[in-house]
């Protein structure tokens, strides 16, 4: 038995198996055909399916090719499974899924909608995990590298909703980790890529820019430097060939400290297109991250708006990077909050590819102690559309920041996994419902019990908004404690480095983005950019992140800017509580064990919730010496 769960991989046994079920044909011979054969030998037999010798069988019929469509048909009583080797192992999860699920078996084909889903981990080589809520991690133990039989249930969970790729470690690359590069652990990295291959995983590996110079002993970094050229030539000529699994570099340049090709005076595109042409004699690629800003603003300096950055840096350089080379783009233009516009980089570029970056570990949405399930707001970015089109027909590929530790149930927070599990579905198919997803996850994880999946995707469907209720009204963001950033902390950004600030008075609060401010809302374009500039036409969910308003502006129901705000607190913590009375209600319909945790958390979330609700409501009111409409207790 292992210390750990299976989360939704844990088939429940089910009495309306149909026939076919009992009896599987076919040999299927590639490493992920092979994978799936035995899931599907094992997950039919813990849903209950008697093995049979003879009558009406699912066929597996294995095509050649690397693809990871899939297709499934039927003939003579029973399901014919065909595809390449990656392809039988998705629809093999498919189908036990469905199966789990109660729902009924039809012919389908189907295909993955991004070539590129993954997860990039924030591990570091000494075992924390960087914003990392669920315990250590279980890819770096020890100070090194381990490949054990988490990895490789790691990368069956992985499978199980679609993702192909892992980056394996942070993206602040220090200490250890710069010796993922020099061969030290080549062997180890070999097998933890096999392990992931056999599950059609991709490995991935983050770089220091700075690697020539920290592990080279060459005297610098410069991109256009021969022998910095060449030395990363050798390395991935010997990395890539000791490890055939890797498929390329994360790489964090120019960014919160990290070296890049600005020390050197050149751009991004020609940092990026360096490593591009290192990785691709192996058919390597290089996801290039996006977030470049300036980290040490003077306060006191109201021109320079973080929100523009990454847009001012990489736009001009729209078609300057290589084919191998994918912009990595957080979801929102300055860092996951829970409520921020989409960037404006993943609606306006033309001419490179991009990857959109969401975050499954809740650095800003409650750090897996509260509920808040991210599929709403994944849905948002990717059917926002602007000017080329939506963001999720312009995406190449999708990953996120994963959510996962050494925690017996991975993520922390139980519900938490959900996250997981949409990102990979959503990263399938962005056409998928979130409340259809919530119902599947609930379903798979509890089993069938009509109450407990209600209650379950009633909380997640609710949870996004509760939790930005509470917390950060109307797209402001950023009132979190610093460093930890859990908690509330009003003021505690405001006369930092780090750019984002509210300048409250006891008029008006808020940073003007539009045309008589930093100017930032022309970035989306003529027809966008006027929405947002102008506070009537601005969607009232991201006032205070385009707007500098009186604290009596009048919202569209009437209801003043400062009363709403104080509503929003009041109603959020309220909806906390009444989130987790839902869940106490499932007392003996769920394992005792994980009731608990959850209960647990929910008391926590409720704690953490009154301590929001009361620090900005106080704070505000003690600037404004405006009272609460409704005479509700504020503390002075
Ligand atoms: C956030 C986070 C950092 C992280 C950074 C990044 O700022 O707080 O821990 O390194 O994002 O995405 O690189």
């Amino acid at each position: 038995m292992c210390d750990y769960s299976q989360l939704w991989l844990d088939w429940k046994p089910r009495k309306d198996l149909p026939p076919w079920t009992g009896r599987i044909i076919g040999m299927p011979a590639s490493p992920q055909g092979k994978a799936a054969l035995r899931e599907l030998r094992e997950g039919l037999a813990a849903l209950g399916a008697a093995a049979k010798e003879d009558g009406p069988c699912l066929r597996l019929e294995e095509l050649p090719g690397e693809g990871e469509g899939y297709s499934l048909s039927f003939e003579g009583g029973g399901p014919v499974l065909s595809g390449p080797g990656r392809g039988l192992l998705y629809g093999a999860f498919a189908l036990l899924r469905q199966l789990s699920l109660g729902e009924s078996i039809r012919p389908e084909t189907s295909a993955p909608r991004y070539p590129l889903r993954m997860l990039d981990h924030w591990d570091n080589a000494d075992g924390s995990v960087e914003r990392g809520y669920a315990g250590s991690s279980f890819f770096f133990r020890g100070g090194r590298p381990v490949c054990d039989a988490r990895t490789r249930d790691y990368a069956r969970l992985l499978a199980s909703v679609g993702l192909n790729g892992c980056c394996l470690n942070n993206v602040n690359v220090s200490g250890e980790a710069l010796e993922l590069l020099t061969g030290k652990y080549d062997q180890t990295l070999r097998e933890i890529g096999d392990t992931l291959e056999e599950y059609g995983v991709g490995l991935w590996l983050s770089v220091s820019f700075a690697a020539p110079l920290d592990r080279g002993g060459l005297p610098t970094a410069d991109p256009l430097d021969p022998a910095v050229r060449r030395w990363w030539g050798e390395t991935c000529s010997r990395l890539f060939r000791a490890v055939p699994g890797l498929r390329g570099f994360l790489v964090k340049a120019d960014s919160e400290g990290r070296p890049g090709p600005q020390t050197y005076g050149r751009t991004q595109a020609e940092g990026a297109n360096m490593l591009g042409s290192a990785v691709l004699p192996f058919g390597g690629r290089i996801l290039w991250r996006c977030f470049v800003y300036n980290c040490a603003q003077d306060w006191r300096d109201s021109q320079t708006d973080r929100a523009r950055a990454q847009y001012d840096t990489f736009a001009p350089l729209d078609g300057a990077f290589a084919d191998n080379v994918l912009l990595q783009v957080k979801n929102g233009p300055v860092d996951f909050q829970v409520r921020e516009p989409v960037s404006p980089l993943l609606v306006r570029l033309e001419r490179t590819k991009r990857m959109v970056e969401f975050q499954l570990a809740q650095e800003y949405t409650g750090q897996q102690r509260h509920v808040c399930w991210l599929a709403p707001l994944m849905k948002e970015v990717l059917d926002f559309a602007g000017p080329a089109g939506k963001v999720k027909d312009r995406a190449d590929a999708l990953c996120a920041v994963s959510n996962t530790g050494d925690d017996p149930n991975w993520t922390g927070h139980d519900l938490a996994a959900a996250n997981l599990y949409a990102f990979g579905r959503l990263c399938w198919d962005p056409d998928l419902e979130a409340g259809s997803l919530a119902r599947e996850w609930a379903g798979l994880t509890f089993g069938p019990d009509r109450l407990v999946e209600d209650t379950v995707a009633d909380i997640l469907l609710r949870s996004r908004e509760v939790y930005e209720r509470y917390t950060a009204p109307l797209g402001l963001g950023w009132l979190c404690t610093p460093g930890t950033h859990y908690g509330p902390s009003p003021e505690g950004y405001e006369y930092d480095r780090w750019g984002p600030s509210h300048k409250a008075t006891c008029r008006e609060i808020g940073v003007e983005r539009g045309p008589g401010g930093t100017g930032m809302t022309a970035q989306y374009g003529e027809v966008l950019g006027a929405r947002y500039g102008s506070a009537d036409t601005c969607p009232e969910e991201l006032l205070l992140f385009f707007h500098r308003l009186p604290y009596d502006y009048r919202m569209k129901d009437g209801r003043t800017l400062l009363q709403r705000i104080y509503d929003d607190h009041f109603l959020g913590c309220a909806e906390a509580e009444a989130m987790a009375a839902a869940w106490d209600a499932l007392e003996g319909r769920v394992p005792e064990e994980v009731f608990r945790r959850v209960r647990a958390r929910f008391r926590e979330q409720i704690r953490s919730a009154r301590e929001w609700r009361d620090v900005v409501n106080s704070w505000l009111y003690r600037l404004t010496l405006i009272p609460d409409g409704k005479g509700r207790k504020i503390y002075l």
